[in-house]
């Protein structure tokens, strides 16, 4: 028998929407990536644009399940031919390593809250990273 996907080790969207939404409370915290970051476009984004949060939940959770194999899309915001590319959504936002590592930490961190078990977590994390490069895109295009 094969084995099920991750969406469905996960436990499915609402299992995914409460890990983002949690993510994304704990992200605003962080030092480098949260409210008081240095980074410009962030730090605008917290002060003026945090109302945007429920649509950012929202539409990571779709980016999620379908990554993770379930029979939700995602439809970017920023029409692309590959719709799972984060470099148009983020491109703009001149995100660093330094700041994408911290997301990635809050992001394990969030995991481990909900007590995702290890090989679940390394293939959350896995997905990720995979996608490092198109997010901080900005800072290193
Ligand atoms: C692989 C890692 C990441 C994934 C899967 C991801 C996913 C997404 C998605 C699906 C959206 C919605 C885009 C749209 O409008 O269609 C989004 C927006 C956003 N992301 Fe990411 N993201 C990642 C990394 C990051 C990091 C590291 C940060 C900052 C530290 C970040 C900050 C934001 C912000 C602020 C928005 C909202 C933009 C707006 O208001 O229009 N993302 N992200």
């Amino acid at each position: 028998m094969s084995e099920k996907s991750l969406y469905e080790r996960l436990g499915g969207i609402y299992n995914i929407a409460a890990v983002v939404n949690h993510f994304a409370e704990e992200l605003s915290k962080d030092p480098i990536a949260g409210e008081n970051t240095s980074n410009p476009f962030l730090k605008d984004w917290y002060a003026n644009r945090k109302w945007r949060e429920p649509g950012f939940v929202v539409l990571t959770t779709l980016w999620v399940s379908e990554k993770a194999g379930g029979p939700y899309e995602y439809v970017s915001t920023v029409p692309n031919d590959n719709s799972l590319d984060l470099e148009p959504t983020h491109y703009d936002m001149k995100l660093t390593a330094e700041e994408f590592d911290a997301a990635g930490k809050v992001l394990a961190d969030t995991l481990d809250h909900f007590d995702v078990p290890e090989k679940e977590k390394n293939e959350v994390l896995g997905a990720f990273t995979a996608h490092k490069d198109e997010v901080i895109s900005g800072t290193i295009k």
